[in-house]
């Protein structure tokens, strides 16, 4: 095994967790203790900008970026890998500041990036065997699932979870993205990222977590992030599905068409 583990910067975004925050980053601190944490605070009405503050004067491995208000999900993390990626991390993880994301699972998910060099991105996944959820309600268990499975008909894509947010990209898969490009501001940048990171043909590996509803505090999900979700998978998948069709009318039907004519002639 080798010696020195991928240097790691774990981006954690925050919007009103100042309840859950603290533990979060204790657990995280203690489960890998050799990762640095970034977290990325929308200025939250409750403080958590403040509190992150105070643990980051405590601990040198842990940061804070301050963003002027709520601004989503994904540009939180975007913003966060850059960060990162401009201080040279060979590695960055997702995780939420809720509790739901257990730190303890978090080196079972870094290990595969050790283990398959050609890993480009490794998923904490709830939907696949051993994956589990704990006290999360049914209905968010029914969008998660409704969502994951409309996931993988539209794109194609052969994941369980395609839209969990406790991950592990290698920083050389994410340098090869435009990240700019990205205009997912909710939840469905989860699956924005996993969709690229596949259409790259790079490879992705899912290992079991179990998530924990949250201890505290409330879920940011609305209407309006699945309706996102719901607009760009539908647009994406019509896409990929009018590029197959173009191939197969390119080589498929080609060959039928030069038959056809070599038949006439
Ligand atoms: N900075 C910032 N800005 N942080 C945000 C914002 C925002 O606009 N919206 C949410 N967050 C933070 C929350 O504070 C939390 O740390 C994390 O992002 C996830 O938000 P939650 O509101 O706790 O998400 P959830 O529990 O409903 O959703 C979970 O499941 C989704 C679907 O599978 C998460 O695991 C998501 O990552 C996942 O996509
Ligand atoms: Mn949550």
């Amino acid at each position: 095994m080798t010696s020195q583990p991928l240097t790691t910067l774990v981006v954690i975004p925050t919007y009103n967790e100042s309840t859950t925050l603290p533990l979060t980053l204790d657990r995280l601190r203690e489960a890998v203790p050799y990762a640095d944490v970034l977290v990325v605070d929308d200025n939250s009405p409750d403080g958590t900008g403040a509190v992150a503050d105070r643990i980051a004067a405590q601990d040198s491995q842990v940061h804070v970026v301050h963003r002027e208000g709520k601004q989503g999900l994904g540009t939180a993390y975007i913003a966060g890998f850059r960060w990162g990626l401009e201080r040279d991390y060979e590695v960055l993880v997702e995780m939420d500041a809720d509790g739901s994301h257990r730190a303890i699972d978090l080196p079972r998910i870094l290990a595969q990036l050790d283990l398959y060099p050609d890993a480009a991105l490794v998923l904490g996944s709830r939907w696949v065997s051993g994956g589990r959820t704990e006290n999360w309600p049914a209905s968010r268990q029914a969008i998660s699932r409704v969502g994951n499975t409309y996931v993988q008909l539209a794109l194609g894509l052969p994941l369980g979870d395609a839209t969990g947010g406790f991950r592990a990209y290698r920083a050389n898969a994410l340098r090869a993205l435009d990240l700019g490009s990205v205009a997912s501001e909710g939840y469905c940048f989860q699956v924005d990222m996993v969709w690229r990171i596949h259409q790259s043909g790079a490879q992705i590996i899912e290992v079991p977590i179990t998530f924990v509803e949250r201890e505290a505090g409330e879920s940011k999900m609305t209407g309006g992030i699945v309706r996102e979700a719901l607009v760009n998978v539908t647009v994406w998948g019509a896409k990929h599905r009018a590029l197959q069709v173009r191939d197969l009318t390119a080589t498929g039907f080609g060959h039928l068409k030069d038959a056809v004519q070599n038949l006439r002639h």
